[in-house]
């Protein structure tokens, strides 16, 4: 073997970097030419126009800032586009009051408790549909219900999703403290931003909003409100129970973690900076670079995006497919790059019996997964022989059945796993008021189980634990989000303990999945396809998409036999040796040797041996009977064994 191939070998010991091993993603950052770009605000004539009292459509911005046909204007220093149109019209929030899953579970919701139908739908367009609940409260113009899903369907304002204007007219007022959707909208129709005196000529006479500095859209807390999000337990009956429950944190979340006091906002990761900045509209034309947040507003959730591109034309969504393959791959590439790291390590076992240890390490700045409760992770992990046998598989997924091996009911938190049908899913299981898990939002009474990772920092002291608590089960295990007994690594050690039999040389191999919204998370809610059609419609939709959970990350490592962590010395296996035995080594730690020597007891040097071969076997049928030494030789020791052939 060369030295390539051993090097390849061993590599896994030491964990590979995730990136590495998974297939670049696609390049998401588009360049418009002249043509494309006058062809895209063409087509974004299609977005909203509408003008309200105190929200205006996102079409009404496309004029000045759209991609440039000049392609001076809103681009970063390779000349790539980074138009807010452009970058938010194919993301989840532009497009979340046409999501047809959220349409589905607001019927779904309303046909469980129907006495409530009205309130539910109130509640739940204030983060989906925030213009037009703002616009018709603030207005006076909402039913005595509220902003339903009827008054939704006619409101061009409220089907705009999370347009330009929803976000840009949050004012500073106690920000950090609001959750549901409760916006302070401002009323003098004000569109804060980023970067510090901007030039009002042209922007306020066109769309009579005027632009001006607000620090604030710098911080986490303008995404407070509506991502934090508790809900009024009711039972089973349809009666609250007086009980709140916290269905979504991810604000909490990242309040408790290390990225808080680090000043890693939530639009550090999700609308990253252009370097030296962009010039920020295509009108005037004498604009100088400012601060400019891309609008890539990527989370996890490539399945509906692309579930979203396949059936733009039914759900009348604006954005190109084009739009939405890029939207995609940058959600791919988050997942890839900056969500998780993922390690395996060989542990000392007795003959016969293999054990891994599998770490996973949350990157982001909050739980992994966070958000809606249907989301999920899990591990695969498989072992496999010397003739690349699989002798142990855990969490292997298909599309019919999902991951194997998962219980009907409650998949336990693991620390140790044993079995294939033993799978670890990180994932949040809400439970009604008598105990069942229910897959009802309004229903949710207790944390059945909540084994999401932590981000790193998070701890059980922080004022806000009580709204963002680790369930029962992950909560006894002591390695999760601990090192050395000390809380807020972010992480998860579980160790995967097989009997096999088998004594050769094994290959263990981790991976990493993500799940936005798996089968069994709204198959309850598709039982009532016959009374609702947008239930009807999302079900036909999901049925033919592609389910295959994204590959987050992988991670690989050899099972040597005799394997000893622990061990400063390295061994040798068999010794003696006998005729038509192989020499063989057996490490210890990770450092590898860089020269392995074989000397007779005279101190000549016999040859030398590849480490590959002295790891797998390495022949001595042509040494005489007699002692001899094995030296190895790492960076700034030897080591030394006497060994006999018989
Ligand atoms: C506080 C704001 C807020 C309210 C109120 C709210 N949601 Fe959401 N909802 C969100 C956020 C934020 C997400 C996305 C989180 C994520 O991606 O994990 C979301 C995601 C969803 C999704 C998943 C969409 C997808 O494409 O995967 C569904 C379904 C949903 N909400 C249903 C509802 C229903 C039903 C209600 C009313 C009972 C409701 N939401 C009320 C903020 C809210
Ligand atoms: C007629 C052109 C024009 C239109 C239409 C327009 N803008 Fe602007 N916008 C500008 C200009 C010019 C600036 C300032 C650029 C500068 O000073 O470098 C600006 C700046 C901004 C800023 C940055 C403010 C800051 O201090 O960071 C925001 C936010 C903004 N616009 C939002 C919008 C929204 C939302 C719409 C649609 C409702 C819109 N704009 C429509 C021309 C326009
Ligand atoms: C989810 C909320 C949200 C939505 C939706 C949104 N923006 Fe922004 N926008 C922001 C935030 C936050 C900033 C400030 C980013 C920063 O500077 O760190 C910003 C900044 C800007 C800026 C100035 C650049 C800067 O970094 O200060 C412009 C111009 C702008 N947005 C226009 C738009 C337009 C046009 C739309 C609709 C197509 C839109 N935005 C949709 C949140 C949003
Ligand atoms: C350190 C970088 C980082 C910070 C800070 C951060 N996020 Fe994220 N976020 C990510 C990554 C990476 C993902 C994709 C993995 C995942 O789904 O959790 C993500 C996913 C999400 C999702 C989808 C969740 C899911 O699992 O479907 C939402 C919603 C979200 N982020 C909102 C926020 C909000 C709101 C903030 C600020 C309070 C924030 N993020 C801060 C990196 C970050
Ligand atoms: C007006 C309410 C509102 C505000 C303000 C808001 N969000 Fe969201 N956000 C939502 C809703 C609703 C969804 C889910 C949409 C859906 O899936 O249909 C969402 C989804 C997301 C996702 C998930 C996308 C994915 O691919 O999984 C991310 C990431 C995110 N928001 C980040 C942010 C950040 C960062 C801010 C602040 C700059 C912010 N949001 C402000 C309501 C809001």
């Amino acid at each position: 073997m060369t030295r390539h191939t051993y090097i390849a070998l061993f590599l896994p010991l030491v964990a590979i970097g995730l990136g590495q091993l998974l297939t670049g993603a696609e390049n998401p950052h588009l360049r418009y030419g002249k043509d494309e770009a006058q062809w895209m605000r063409w087509r974004m004539g299609e977005l909203c126009t509408e003008e309200g009292v105190y929200f205006t459509g996102s079409g009404n911005c496309v004029n000045c800032h759209a991609p440039d046909p000049d392609g001076e204007a809103l681009v970063d220093e390779h000349g790539a586009t980074v138009s807010p149109v452009a970058d938010w019209q194919a993301t989840l929030m532009a497009n979340s009051a046409r999501d047809p899953f959220w349409q589905a579970k607001v019927d779904h919701e309303g046909l469980v408790n129907p006495t409530h139908r009205e309130s539910i739908e109130n509640l739940c367009t204030a983060c989906h549909a925030p213009q037009g609940y703002h616009e018709a409260h603030l207005t006076g113009t909402a039913g005595a219900n509220g902003y339903t899903m009827d008054d939704l369907m006619q409101d061009d304002l409220g089907l705009d999703g999370i347009g330009c204007t929803a976000c840009h007219s949050i004012d500073d007022d106690n920000l950090a403290g609001r959750s549901n959707g409760d916006l302070p909208i401002n009323d003098e129709n004000v569109s804060w931003g980023g970067f510090e005196n901007p030039w009002d000529g042209l922007m306020s006479g066109q769309t009579g909003f005027i632009p001006v500095f607000g620090e604030h859209m710098r911080n986490s807390e303008v995404c407070a409100s509506c991502h934090s999000l508790y809900t009024h337990t009711q039972d089973l009956q349809g009666e609250e129970t007086g009980q709140v429950f916290f269905e979504q944190t991810t604000y909490l979340e990242w309040v408790n973690s290390a990225f808080n006091a680090e000043n890693v906002q939530c639009q550090s990761c999700h609308m990253p900076l252009v370097e030296g900045g962009a010039i920020a509209a295509t009108q005037p034309n004498w604009l100088f670079p400012q601060r400019f947040g891309k609008h890539h507003l990527v989370g996890g959730n490539a399945f509906m995006l692309k579930l979203m591109r396949d059936n733009a034309v039914q759900l009348n969504l604006s954005a190109t497919p084009v739009q939405f393959d890029s939207t995609i791959a940058r959600t791919v590439a988050s997942l890839q790059h900056q969500t998780a790291h993922l390690k395996v390590r060989q542990l000392a076992t007795s003959p016969g019996e293999w054990a891994f240890e599998v770490e996973v390490e949350n990157l982001a700045g909050h739980k992994f997964p966070s958000g809606y409760p249907a989301r999920l992770s899990f591990i695969e992990f498989i072992l496999t022989g010397p003739e690349d046998d699989t002798l142990f598989h855990s969490g292997a997924w298909s599309p019919a059945n999902g991951i194997n091996g998962r219980d009907t009911g409650l998949e336990p938190h693991w620390n140790e796993i044993t079995s294939p049908d033993q799978v670890q899913i990180y994932e949040l299981v809400l439970g009604d008021v008598e105990g069942a898990t229910t897959q009802v939002l309004e229903r949710a009474a207790i944390l059945l189980k909540d084994n999401r990772l932590p981000p790193r920092g998070f701890s059980s002291q922080h004022p806000t634990y009580d709204t963002v608590q680790v369930g029962p089960m992950a909560a006894l295990d002591a390695d999760f989000n601990r090192l050395n007994g000390e809380e807020g690594s972010g992480a998860d050690r579980l160790i995967y303990r097989i009997s096999t039999g088998e004594t050769s040389t094994v290959h263990a191999t981790a991976r990493l999945h993500y799940q936005a919204v798996p089968k069994r998370w709204v198959e309850a809610m598709f039982d009532f396809a016959d009374q609702s059609e947008r239930i009807a419609a999302f079900e036909s939709m999901y049925a033919v998409s592609d389910r295959t959970p994204v590959l987050v990350a992988e991670a690989r490592s050899t099972g040597w036999p005799g394997f000893d962590p622990d061990a400063t010395d390295w061994r040798m296996a068999p010794n003696p040796i006998l005729s038509g035995q192989l020499l063989r080594l057996v490490p210890a730690g990770e450092e590898m040797p860089s020269a392995i020597e074989l000397f007779d007891l005279s101190g000549r040097l016999i040859r030398t041996v590849d480490l590959s071969d002295a790891l797998v076997g390495h022949s001595v049928e042509d040494f005489a009977a007699g002692n001899y030494l094995i030296r190895l030789v790492f960076e700034d020791r030897t080591q030394s064994i006497r060994w006999m052939k018989g």
